[in-house]
């Protein structure tokens, strides 16, 4: 979704703003644009439509300079993919705004000032940022003054900085649902929407608040909170990779992302659990404490991380004996549920900035959840920051669009959880000592099974002219499914639905006929038997099936029905085991397709507005 980099220095900004901004394209956009002041006051404005490189192009063109500056990559929400539409916005020719969020009551203040003369070039609720502040400057002593007296006539979300033409020592940057990130440089200071920005001028970060208000110049930062009053921040220092933005040999990040798996869920694991024994506090500090108290878990989330909590479900009531719910986080946040006595809420996200996710956890915090426990894979998100509990997943820089590696960390993450609650709850030793030794397998299952690729990119040729499918699983594998599914559509295009095959009988058994792939999840499990019989009802109707199954599983392929063995694996790992082949067919399917597999069409990686 939209990103925001900005800097104030003495040198000439334009390559840094532009390497930020590419390194934030892989969270999805449109159009992109830069703003540019001089010291002598030479205000100048770039934008352009589709990709950063054509803004660089045109800004190589024009020997663009400025030693202060802001850019932007927009998604659109609020009127049409233009170069009218993309960011920065102007007012009066003076000042210069980039703004992430949706500022909702933009009509009512679209009118008032129009009313009063202000001219609107864009359909953006952006816009109205930019004439505020500047009519707010009259009779404001500073940009900083005005931009905190416009704050207060915004709803809605913003993560806004704004330049001042008339002074272009400093950039004012605003901060309330969408999140900003200052960087320290020496003699020069940076602002970013996202660290990985930032990552190749600094390390050193320090992330607002909600409702901060910030004045930064090369020298310079004050801090002040949604009363106004100033504030000192925590200075962080950065551990995330600087290189994760490479492909590293790869066509794309996703496969790249595939790949590194076995890897980074070894990484995961590393130091938390050591034999069966849990390491301590690795839920963060009282964490066990809290446990102790927690009888029913309610999980909430968006997309691929909603599949992980769906997951979840079956491990945590199956193996530890806790009561779960799961919803997604867009529904939980706008519907009077009813609070069960020492629930846990989990939030799961890898950004840890979903703004639906986000707004669920601080309404659970007002309905009386006894405490909140996120999982998530970026330190120093909003949703760390504000959960009582956090696990970090260590899978690294996510890049790819379609979340891969940042899906099967969250599900290593909660057979650990699910190891921790049960230790309260009477789990057995044999459940104990089952869930822990497949876990230490993991990783070189991982492996054994991203071994399999070439039989899948030649299945992939069978699905390039569908355009439909049908994913199929049972019990714990109806989630993995249902992420099969979302993976195919949204980086090859092709319509895909997920059903617990239970379900077959109850209305996609309608949908059969030889132009529907179906795919079937069957690992050899005490659902095996029951699953073969779903297998052999779409074969009665004519369907073509692709089954993922078990080496032990007794499947043979013939003209109605391809198999392609996965490594024998057992117990709680093989949700995540089954999902790599599934992330593979629709990579290699989006390639023969020729579709943007890092940035598909409409998609965004980080959907920080609602
Ligand atoms: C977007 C991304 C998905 C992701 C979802 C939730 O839709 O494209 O890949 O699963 O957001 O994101 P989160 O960062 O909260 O896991």
């Amino acid at each position: 979704m939209c990103g925001i980099v900005g800097a104030v220095a003495e040198r000439n900004v334009v390559e840094i703003l532009l390497e930020g901004l590419k390194r934030l394209e892989y969270r999805g956009y449109d159009s992109a644009g830069v703003a540019l002041l001089q010291p002598n006051g030479t205000l100048t404005r770039t934008r352009r439509t589709g990709k950063v490189q054509a803004l660089a192009d045109a800004l190589a063109d024009s020997e663009a300079l400025g030693s202060t500056g802001i850019a932007h990559t927009r998604w659109a929400t609020h009127g049409g993919v233009t170069e009218a539409n993309a960011h920065p916005h102007y007012s009066s020719e003076r000042i210069a705004v980039v703004h992430n969020g949706i500022i909702e009551n933009y009509q009512a203040l679209r009118e008032s000032l129009s009313a009063d003369g202000y001219h609107f070039e864009s359909d953006t609720d952006t816009e109205t940022i930019a004439h505020t502040v500047h009519k707010l400057m009259d009779g404001s002593e500073s940009l900083l003054q005005a931009v905190q007296k416009a704050v207060k006539t915004f709803h809605g979300a913003y993560g806004t900085v704004i330049m001042d033409k008339q002074d272009p020592s400093k950039v004012v940057v605003a901060r309330s649902g969408s999140p900003l990130v200052i960087g320290l440089g020496l003699g020069e200071n940076f602002i970013a929407s996202d660290q990985m920005a930032l990552l190749p001028v600094t390390r050193r970060f320090i992330f607002l608040e909600e409702g901060d208000v910030a004045e930064i110049t090369r020298r310079t930062i004050a801090i002040y909170d949604k009363d106004g009053n100033p504030v000192e921040r925590e200075i962080i220092e950065s551990n995330v990779e600087h290189d994760a933005g490479d492909k590293g040999g790869y066509r794309h990040y996703m496969l790249k992302e595939i790949h590194e798996q076995p890897t980074v869920v070894r990484n995961t694991l590393q130091n938390r659990l050591v034999g069966n024994t849990l390491s301590a506090d690795i839920f963060g500090k009282g964490a066990d404490d809290i446990f102790a108290t927690i009888k029913h878990v309610q999980i909430v989330a968006c997309g691929t991380s909603y599949h992980a909590g769906m997951t979840a479900r079956y491990w945590l009531e199956q193996y530890a004996g806790v009561t779960c719910n799961v919803e997604i986080a867009s529904e939980f946040r706008y519907r009077k549920s009813v609070v069960t006595p020492n629930s846990l809420l989990i939030t799961i996200s890898q950004s840890g900035e979903t703004a639906d996710t986000l707004a669920a956890l601080r309404l659970a915090k007002e309905i009386g959840y006894t405490a909140s426990l996120t999982i998530c894979n970026v330190p120093g998100s909003s949703l760390v920051r504000e959960s009582d509990l956090a696990f970090m997943t260590r899978a690294g820089a996510e890049i790819g669009v379609a979340s891969t590696k940042a899906f099967t960390t969250q599900l290593t993450g909660f057979l650990l959880l699910t190891l921790a609650l049960g230790q309260h709850h009477n789990m057995s030793d044999a459940d104990k000592n089952t869930i822990s030794e497949a876990l230490q397998s993991l990783p070189a299952k991982l492996e054994e099974t991203l071994a399999i690729t070439q039989g899948i990119e030649d299945l992939a040729e069978e699905f390039a002219d569908k355009n439909h499918s049908l994913f199929l699983g049972r019990g714990d594998q109806y989630p993995i499914a249902m992420e099969g599914a979302l993976k195919l559509k949204e980086i090859s295009y092709i319509h895909a639905e997920a059903y617990a095959s239970g379900e077959l009988k109850h209305g996609p058994l309608a949908l059969i006929d030889d132009e529907m792939p179906v795919i079937v999840v069957a690992p050899n499990n005490e659902l095996l038997e029951k699953l073969k019989s779903n297998v052999e009802e779409v074969r009665a109707r004519g369907g073509i099936m692709y089954v993922f199954a078990d080496s032990d599983a007794q499947f043979e392929s013939d003209d109605t029905m391809r198999v392609i063995n996965v490594p024998h694996c057992e117990g709680p790992i093989a949700p995540i085991v089954y999902t790599l082949p599934l992330q593979l067919l629709s990579y290699y399917v989006a390639l023969i397709k020729g579709t943007d597999v890092d940035q598909p069409r409409n998609l965004a990686k980080s959907v920080t507005v609602e």
